[in-house]
């Protein structure tokens, strides 16, 4: 018989914790076998509860329970019960004192959840649900306590032992051991406990606040990390700098500490002053990381740090809340990343990421809202309409409130609500009453899935010198229901005459014309909406959704010339970009079709020159040109069609390319050699990295296309390149020629060199597993038995087995079937041991929707399969039974 399916948790089912735990006090003892956890909890009923229950309910999860007393009294059989879930202390005081004594097994643990081993160290996760697993507690985020941490350990194995907030104390103890006391002072969920215990080298530096405090901060890694520190330290100075300045936020700690692990299931963690990264995404050095990692690092080291107002100090009530911390801080560091770099190529990066990713999702069969209203795993949860979308809303309220009054609601929100943990309503709210706008109609961003779609409709009157623009919106996940109500959606909106200069917007006959902006931000508010700008003298051509300034899709409604016009004219850069993107992906589009009708194949030389403009212009901007010259990916082209065909797309896009390549040759040879520094030390601002991503494209480009003379060039800034920007662009444009030979050597000769540095080779396993050639999955599965492969470690796991599936589109969809096989089989593999990088992996094989009846059924296959396990985790079985037909 089957076992009952996972229970499913409603936000409609909230209520407020039945206890509360003023004092948390801990003690751990950390083992070669094992680690004792004692937990002195002081609890009392909370006075606000709508549930009063005579019981204690605790969570905990695999615990081996040693003892357990009430204000110092053992408790005897019967007073107590452990389930699978927890502990039940039955017929409790008003106000008591619990103390546990717990046995875990940090070794053992390969979900990477609670207090885990990562090579010689101990470490802990602890979002959303893993305190449970060490020991005894109420881990829900309502609920805020007082820590005190002690760690005892080996002294010559674990000379560090790190937990929150400040050490109050150290000694030795017998047979070589030692302990470190550590004391939170503010109040705070579980889900931000931390500790880390370890042979590690600490890299020290200080920041001093606005108000003159000082603050050290530590970073600490592994011996052989010890040179990689530099660029996370100076993003994170930088951050406590931008929140000072722009939010008026100062750290609250003496001490801020930064930790790198290898096995970590995300990205990083925002800890209560001890933030845990994964290495990947807080070690570099010029010669073993790419600017992309460069530009990520900062962005994350951003990201934590700003968890410390946005989530720690103020917190979410319940899980369902989670885009209350994600979304406006996805914000805040979105905003940071532009300040410090290209404001236009962080949205562009950014909106890719959405329309391409996001809007796949909300799409898909785990479409849910900004605030979901159910789940069954919240770990399922920590998602892209969470964390991109949700900072697209907060971005619409900035759109809508402006600069200062956003500031208002922002200062509002961390007054009013310090030391709380609070609702996405709650957040709305500050704003509403900071600025007097009225949010009301906004808020169903929060509550409905699915993406808006946008029709535009526009004429000119010659005559009367008027222009107008209807506006009509519906949401595919509504549409037809009995309360489809519309969105209100911030419409930044432009008019450029023939030159691309601005037109003044007049609404309204009394607008002084001299003062009349020349860029408005309308609010939609309306199924359907008429725009009317007057005094227009000759016909322009609308610039609509300026900066994306909504995260909703736009009907195509221009022609290839005005895409061609808008592409050298368009004085919003996103929207230049967007032109580009559109005119490529519209002509990739019509080559597809003539390819599936077997027609003849051509490109539109209209694009040719568009690029070879673009190429050769002097006044362009280098960092969006870096952007503009990347043809849209096989993925966003995906989730443009109704049905892809991945070959037809495939095909498409690379005569596009190599057309390109053989049309251009000159001024893409001319790109790279007047984009090529010799000599000079690496940089990581934002000009030098423009340069190298222009320099890389126009090589791979070209040796994509097989030319020789790009061979040569290759070859020899893979072997003269003073840093991993340049040395694996190389690679990778090797990779993806043509030329076996030299491409077999050069990634021999790349393993060789960086087989010791673990962040090294995870570009090497992807660079591999994402090789369009065909045979690609036969050397994905060599790989897997290689050396530098492990299964247990998530990075290692992304690069193979996720590289592969989601971006080497044309083999992964291979007709054979062989390539959701292949994802099922791990899927299965990975759900015992890791069931979070389990069901993250299965993403690719519930995009069924997008392809025709023989893949969906293939998928749909493999979907059974999976389901079909014994022991499925709550995990995987969530997504697989919700992308079941
Ligand atoms: N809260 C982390 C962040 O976004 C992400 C995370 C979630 C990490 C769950 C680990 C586990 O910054
Ligand atoms: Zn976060």
């Amino acid at each position: 018989m089957k076992e009952a399916q996972p229970r499913t948790i409603f936000l409609k089912d909230y209520q407020k914790p039945p206890f509360l735990i003023d004092e948390t006090v801990l003690h751990f003892d950390l083992n070669e076998q094992g680690a004792t956890v004692k937990s002195r909890l002081s609890v009392r009923r909370n006075p606000e509860a709508e549930l009063t229950t005579s019981d204690l309910t605790l969570d905990g999860v695999d615990l081996e329970l040693v003892s357990i007393a009430i204000d110092g009294v053992a408790l005897s059989e019967g007073q107590y019960a452990v389930t699978e879930e927890g502990l039940k202390v039955i017929g409790v005081a008003d106000t008591f004192l619990l103390e546990c004594e717990t046995l875990i097994k940090p070794q053992e643990i390969t979900c990477l959840e609670g207090l885990y081993k990562s090579s010689s160290m101990f470490c802990t996760q602890c979002e959303a649900e893993g305190f449970r697993r060490i020991t005894y507690y109420l881990d829900r985020p309502d609920v805020m306590s007082r820590f005190t941490t002690t760690i005892t350990a080996d002294k010559t194995l674990y000379p560090v032992l790190l937990s929150n907030g400040n050490e109050v104390e150290r000694g030795d103890l017998e047979s070589g051991r030692h302990f470190v006391r550590w004391e939170d002072p503010f109040r705070k969920p579980c889900y931000l406990f931390a500790l880390v215990a370890g042979d590690l080298l600490n890299i020290d530096d200080q920041y001093v606040t606005a108000s003159g405090r000082k603050v050290s901060l530590r970073m600490f890694v592994e011996p052989q990390n010890k040179d990689k520190c530099e660029h996370a330290l100076s993003s994170l100075k930088a951050s406590m700098k931008w929140d000072e300045d722009v939010y008026g936020r100062e750290y609250d700690l003496d001490i801020f500490m930064i930790v790198a692990v290898d096995d970590f299931n995300m990205g990083a963690m925002e800890n209560k002053g001890l933030n845990i990264f994964n290495s990947s995404c807080v070690l570099a050095k010029p010669d073993t990381a790419t600017d992309s990692t460069y530009q990520r690092i900062e962005a994350i080291v951003a990201h934590e740090y700003f968890h410390n107002w946005s989530g720690n100090r103020v917190t979410c009530r319940d899980w369902f809340q989670l885009s209350l911390k994600e979304g406006f801080t996805v914000f805040r560091d979105a905003e940071f990343s532009a300040d410090m770099n290209s404001r236009t190529v962080k949205r562009i990066e950014d909106v890719n990421l959405l329309r391409t990713a996001q809007f796949a999702e909300d799409s898909g069969p785990m479409s849910h809202p900004v605030r979901p209203s159910s789940f069954i795993e919240i770990s399922n949860f920590y998602t892209l309409t969470i964390y991109e979308k949700g900072a697209e809303v907060v971005g619409m309220i900035h759109r809508l409130l402006g600069e200062e009054l956003f500031r208002k609601g922002s200062d509002l929100y961390f007054e009013r609500h310090d030391g709380q943990a609070v609702t996405t309503d709650d957040f709305v709210q500050a704003m509403q009453d900071a600025s007097g706008k009225d949010l009301t109609q906004f808020k169903r961003w929060y509550d409905i899935a699915g993406t808006p779609v946008i029709d535009v409709d526009y004429q000119y009157d010659e005559q009367a010198q008027l222009f107008t623009l209807t506006l009509s919106q519906s949401c595919p996940s509504t549409e037809g229901d009995a309360d489809e109500k519309p969105f209100h959606i911030p419409f930044t909106f432009a008019l450029l005459d023939s030159n691309g200069c601005n037109i003044p917007l007049i609404q309204n006959d009394d607008a002084v014309f001299a003062n009349a902006p020349t860029e408005l931000v309308l609010d939609f508010v309306e199924t359907e909406q008429t725009f009317k700008f007057q005094h227009i003298e000759k016909e322009p051509v609308p610039s609509l959704l300026r900066g994306f300034s909504a995260p909703v899709k736009v009907k195509n409604t221009f022609s290839r010339d005005q895409l061609l016009f808008l592409m050298m004219n368009e004085t919003d850069g996103f929207n230049r970009w967007d032109a580009g993107q559109r005119l490529s992906a519209d002509i990739i589009q019509s080559i597809a079709e003539d390819y599936m009708h077997g027609r003849a194949l051509n490109v539109d030389a209209r694009l040719v020159n568009a690029y070879r403009g673009l190429l050769v212009s002097k006044s362009i901007d280098k960092a969006l040109l870096s952007k503009m010259l990347m043809l849209p990916t096989e993925s966003y082209l995906i989730e443009l069609a109704d049905e892809a065909n991945i070959e037809a797309i495939h095909h498409a896009r690379n005569l596009v390319r190599d057309t390109l390549a053989e049309k251009l040759k000159i001024e893409l040879l001319r790109c790279y050699q007047e984009n090529t520094d010799v000599g000079a030390a690496y940089s990581a601002d934002f000009n030098s990295i423009a340069r190298r991503s222009l320099k890389n494209s126009a090589l791979n480009i070209l040796l994509s296309a097989g030319d020789s003379d790009a061979l040569v060039l290759a070859e020899k800034q893979f072997v003269s390149a003073t840093n991993m920007t340049d040395e694996s662009a190389a690679l990778i444009a090797l990779v993806n020629s043509d030329f076996v030979s030299q491409r077999e050597s050069a990634l021999n000769t790349f393993y060789a060199k960086w087989k010791a540095d673990p962040q090294v080779v995870e570009q090497w396993l992807s660079i591999q597993c994402t090789s369009a050639k065909s045979g690609t999955l036969e050397a994905v599965k060599r790989l897997m038995t290689h050396e530098a492969f492990d299964i247990k470690n998530p990075n290692k796991v992304r690069s193979v087995i996720g590289a592969f599936c989601n971006h080497n589109l044309i083999n992964f969809h291979n007709l054979s079937g062989e390539g959701y096989q292949f994802l099922a089989d791990n899927v299965i593999k990975l759900n015992k041991l890791n069931p979070q990088i389990a069901s993250r992996l299965v993403t690719p094989l519930t995009r069924g929707k997008k392809f025709n009846q023989e893949r969906q059924a293939l998928m749909q296959a493999q979907l059974h399969r999976i389901l079909s396990e014994e022991n499925l985790s709550k995990d995987v079985y969530e997504v697989v039974s919700k992308s079941i037909k």
